[in-house]
Parts: structure tokens; C-alpha cells; sequence
């Protein structure tokens, strides 16, 4: 017995000590973290129970026989993060680059539908030179098992993939499938085609960081939710994300004890005067955010990423809720393609996690061009519709400024569903702003006026449109508006609504699944 348990204390040695020692001076001049260090500074410590740590490949191509290492190039297991159980499979570029083969790819497959059993988080952090070569289609076999993986757990678990080195080719669909993806500054890209299949084909020169670093991605591509200035950020961005997340799509979020006051606080009295009086004023949407989560403590998504519409989670009353917000300190809050699709992927996610839905509207409708329309803002910005519409988590609309036309209509309004819709008294609800609703309704009358009195009259008629057309009034009449709060009661508004609709049960008809415009 003695010597069998050497025997394993010599495996064990081989697959984690040595391994690591090599791993370590490999990575760290890198500017890269091992992938066991990753796993121990995202997992509680001493919380991680690794999987299949002696698994090796099977492959005789290539000289492969010769060169078996333990693990094959991925760290596979679960522990816990805050206490709360997570799966989790680290790729360690420093075993055939990280690249996955037959048995990597079991490792992975394994480690997900383990989380599918435990109804727990799945985290995946890349760092692979993509699928092994010597292994040929088997490798490619299990990118595809993979992305199906994934997509099946898709709204069961929440998925999060890390970024922490190259990941390209088949690599990149899994990621891009998983609910959040997080990259790492300078030493992280993500690519379809990297930079010398770029240049063989096109001619044109670029470096994978123009191609697929972590600011194209976070701020042109929308593909990454957060650009971390190193690997610590981004593990600790992670953390916090699971923090306001549920296990699965069962069980509630965590709840936190309620220590919000039901009162009205100083801070609140601050929003009486948040959104200014001049109309092109603009005010930043987050100190709104601020006041009506708890502690003032948000975390965005995409927050780089069509930063006219603002998506993060919050608590309200310690439960959890998602926040989708337009922001008027860019481009005027306007809604284009990639703000409804930031925001319409979010509200999807929400309603898969039972995390209701709290809407900020303060938008001056679409973005006009020939760049959205041919970019297919009808069928993309549709998306938002849609994914409001189908939500059947509790929603909470506050209408703060505008709310112009379409943009009224998709930002959480009441004919989308919203259980509950406030407004401020400042909110401007029209189908148009008034000036561009006098120019349409009375051209005719403007261009009859002898043109020194031209702009008197285009000013009285707008004040005029502006008085009787645009205020929350005309909606709340209607019962489009439940109630007409002043702002500074807009928390304990919040706070009451969101407590009443804990118990809302919605559901929709049966079927396959809809057809959502992709
Ligand atoms: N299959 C097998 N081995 C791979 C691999 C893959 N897809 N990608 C990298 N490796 C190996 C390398 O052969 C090298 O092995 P060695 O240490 O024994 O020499 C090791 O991983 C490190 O790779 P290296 O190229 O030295 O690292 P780098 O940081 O300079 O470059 C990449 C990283 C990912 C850009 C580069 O390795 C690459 O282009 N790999 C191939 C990517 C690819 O075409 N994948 C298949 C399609 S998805």
C-alpha cells in the first residue's frame, strides 16, 4: 500500500508540481497568469476539486506517442465562488498551446454537463492556440460538441468565458454563445481569421490586437462585456458578476438582508433636480442608477460598448434586478443597432434568470442614415421588441425625460408588457419632439407667413405643441402611465413595485421555440 501511495503522490507531483514550474516561467513572461493560478484566484481558497487530472491523449500522430502529459492542456473541476458552487475549465497554453484534442475536449464536455447537473455556473478561460492540430477532425468534433454544449445550457446556467490569451477560429463560437465574455488588455484576441490569413487574403496588414484585442471587442464588436486591465480585474469582474446571478435558471438570485430605508433620504431629494430644465441639457444616467440601487452599487455590461443605452445589474432591497437605461450623455441616449442589441440580449438574459427588469427611458428615438438602415436596424433593432415583449419577469419602467416615437414604444413600455410604468413629471411622451412635430403638422401654415414672422410663429406653436402634446399627462390619461411620481420618491416607488410583483407568474403560450429576428 505504501508504495502505491507514492506512486500517486509521484503522479499527482507530476500533473500539478512540475507541471506548474514549467507553467509558471512560461506564462509569467507572458505577462499571463497559469492556469491553475487562474482557478485558485476566481474559486474560494482551497474550495477546488479538480477533475480527470490524469487524463492523457490517446494521438500517435505526429511523434504525439513520445509527449503525454498529464491534464492534456486543460484544468478541469469546481469549487466555489463566495461560497456558491461553480464549475470551471482552465486552458493551459503551455501544454500543445492549450489547443483542444480528443481529451481536453472530453475534460471540457465533462466538467459542463456536470454543471448542467448541479444546475451551477459553468466559467471557461481561454488561453489556446485553438483546435490540435495533430489531431486533426476529432479536435474539430469537439469545438462543434462544444458550441452545442453550450447553446444547450444557454438560459439554464449562466455561461461566462474568460479571455486570457489567444482564442481563434472554431475557439471563438463557444465563448461567443456563453452569457458574458471578459478580455484581458494586451495579452487576450479573439478572431475568426487571424492576422496572416488577413493579410494572404485580403493583403491588408494588422496586428491581432487591431484585429481582435480587448478595446475592439469591448467597444467596436460588442463580442466582450468587459475589458479588464489585467487578469486580477477580470477575475474579480467575474466574481462580482456571479454575485447578483442565481445558479440556474430555478433557483432566485441571492437575496441580501434589506437594509434600504423605506424612507426618504437626502440623496433622494438630489433627483428633484437631476434632469435639467434646458431641453438640450443633458444629465448622466448613472447617478439615476445610483440612487435607486442599493449602496449605489452597480455593475455594467458592455459599459464601453454602445454607451448610449446602459445595461447592469443592481439590488434593489437586496434582490437582484437588471437595469436598462438609455444614456443621454451619449448621442443623446438615441437608440441604434448595437444599443438594441446590447440591451435586447440583456433583457433576454434577465427574463431566463427570473432578474427583473428596470427601465430608465429617456430616448429620443432612432438613430436616422443610410449606416443603420442598410445595416438592418429594422430587423436588429427589432430585437428589442421582441426580447421585451417575450420577458416574462417583473417590469419596472420609469419614463424620466423623452420617450420620442418608437423609442417610447420599445423602452419597456407598458404596451410591451410592463407591469408597472411610472413617469416624472419632466418625462416628454410624443410621437415626435415638438419642434419636428410643428414642422410636419404645419408646414403649410409656416410657409404661408410672410418670413419675418416665420420663426415667432414656429416658436408659439411649438410651446403650444410642447404644453398640450409632450408632457406625461396625455399618457397617464390613458393608463400608459400608472402614476406620475415626483422624482425624488422614485426609490420607494421602485422599491414597492418591484416587492408587489415578486409573486408575478406569467406565462406565455406553448411552443418550440419563437422565431426571434437574428
Ligand atoms: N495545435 C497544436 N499545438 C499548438 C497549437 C495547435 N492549434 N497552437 C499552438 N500550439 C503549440 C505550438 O506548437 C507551441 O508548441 P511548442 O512549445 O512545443 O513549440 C506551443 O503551442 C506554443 O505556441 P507558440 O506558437 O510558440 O505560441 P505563440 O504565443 O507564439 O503563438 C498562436 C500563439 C496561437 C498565435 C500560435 O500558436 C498559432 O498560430 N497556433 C495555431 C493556431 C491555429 O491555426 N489553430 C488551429 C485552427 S483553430
Amino acid at each position: 500500500t505504501a508504495f502505491r501511495i507514492a506512486d500517486l503522490a509521484a503522479r499527482q507531483d507530476e500533473a500539478v508540481r512540475i507541471a506548474e514550474k514549467k507553467a509558471v516561467d512560461r506564462q509569467h513572461a507572458k505577462g499571463k497568469l497559469t492556469a491553475r493560478e487562474r482557478i485558485g484566484l476566481l474559486l474560494d481558497p482551497g474550495s477546488f476539486v479538480e477533475l480527470d487530472q490524469f487524463a492523457r491523449h490517446r494521438c500517435s500522430e505526429f511523434g504525439m506517442a513520445a509527449t503525454r502529459p498529464y491534464g492534456d492542456g486543460v484544468v478541469t473541476g469546481h469549487g466555489t465562488v463566495d461560497g456558491r458552487p461553480v464549475c470551471v475549465f482552465s486552458q493551459d497554453f503551455t501544454v500543445f498551446g492549450g489547443s483542444m484534442g480528443e481529451v481536453s475536449g472530453e475534460k471540457v464536455l465533462k466538467v459542463m454537463d456536470l454543471a448542467m447537473n448541479l444546475g451551477c455556473p459553468v466559467v471557461g478561460i481561454n488561453d489556446s492556440g485553438g483546435a490540435r492540430i495533430q489531431e486533426g477532425v476529432v479536435s474539430l468534433a469537439y469545438y462543434a460538441e462544444l458550441g452545442r454544449r453550450t447553446a444547450h445550457a444557454s438560459g439554464v446556467i449562466p455561461q461566462i468565458s474568460m479571455i486570457m490569451g489567444p482564442c481563434a477560429g472554431g475557439a471563438v463560437y463557444a465563448p461567443a454563445i456563453t452569457d458574458f465574455t471578459v478580455m484581458v488588455d494586451g495579452t487576450s484576441h479573439m478572431f475568426v481569421t487571424g492576422p496572416d490569413v488577413v493579410h494572404a487574403v485580403t493583403g491588408e496588414r494588422v496586428t491581432a490586437q487591431e484585429l481582435g484585442g480587448a478595446a475592439v471587442h469591448s467597444e467596436v464588436a460588442g463580442n466582450a462585456h468587459h475589458r479588464a486591465a489585467g487578469e486580477h480585474d477580470a477575475i474579480a469582474w467575474v466574481q462580482t458578476l456571479l454575485g447578483y446571478l442565481p445558479a440556474n435558471n430555478l433557483d432566485p438570485a441571492p437575496e441580501y438582508a434589506d437594509d434600504t430605508s423605506p424612507v426618504l433620504t437626502p440623496a433622494d431629494l438630489e433627483l428633484d433636480r437631476l434632469v435639467p430644465d434646458a431641453p438640450n441639457r443633458t444629465y448622466d444616467m448613472t447617478e439615476l442608477i445610483a440612487r435607486l440601487v442599493d449602496d449605489g452599487e452597480f455593475t455594467e455590461v458592455h459599459s464601453a460598448f454602445a454607451a448610449n443605452m446602459i445595461c447592469a445589474f443592481g439590488r434593489v432591497q437586496g434582490r437582484t434586478v437588471g437595469v436598462v437605461a438609455n444614456q443621454p450623455r451619449h448621442q443623446a441616449g438615441v437608440l441604434d443597432i448595437d444599443a438594441s442589441e446590447k440591451a435586447a440580449r440583456f433583457v433576454r438574459f434577465c427574463d431566463a434568470f427570473s432578474i427583473p427588469l428596470l427601465t430608465l427611458a429617456d430616448v429620443p428615438g432612432y438613430l436616422p442614415g443610410t449606416g443603420q438602415e442598410r445595416g438592418g436596424i429594422i430587423r436588429r433593432g427589432a430585437k428589442l421588441i421582441y426580447a421585451y415583449s417575450e420577458a416574462t419577469v417583473p417590469k419596472v419602467t420609469v419614463v424620466v425625460r423623452k420617450a420620442y416615437g418608437g423609442g417610447y414604444a420599445v423602452m419597456g413600455s407598458k404596451h410591451l408588457g410592463a407591469d408597472v410604468t411610472l413617469a416624472w413629471p419632466t418625462a416628454e411622451i410624443a410621437v415626435m419632439g415638438a419642434e419636428g412635430a410643428v414642422e410636419v403638422l404645419h408646414r403649410r401654415k409656416l410657409a404661408a407667413l410672410p418670413p419675418e414672422r416665420r420663426a415667432a410663429a414656429r416658436r408659439r406653436l411649438t410651446d403650444e405643441y410642447r404644453e398640450r402634446h409632450t408632457g406625461p399627462y396625455l399618457a397617464a390619461e390613458r393608463g400608459y402611465i400608472d402614476q406620475v411620481v415626483t422624482p425624488s420618491q422614485t426609490r420607494l416607488h421602485v422599491a414597492r413595485a418591484l416587492r408587489t410583483l415578486r409573486t408575478k407568474r406569467q406565462t406565455l403560450p406553448a411552443r418550440k421555440h419563437g422565431n426571434i429576428p437574428l
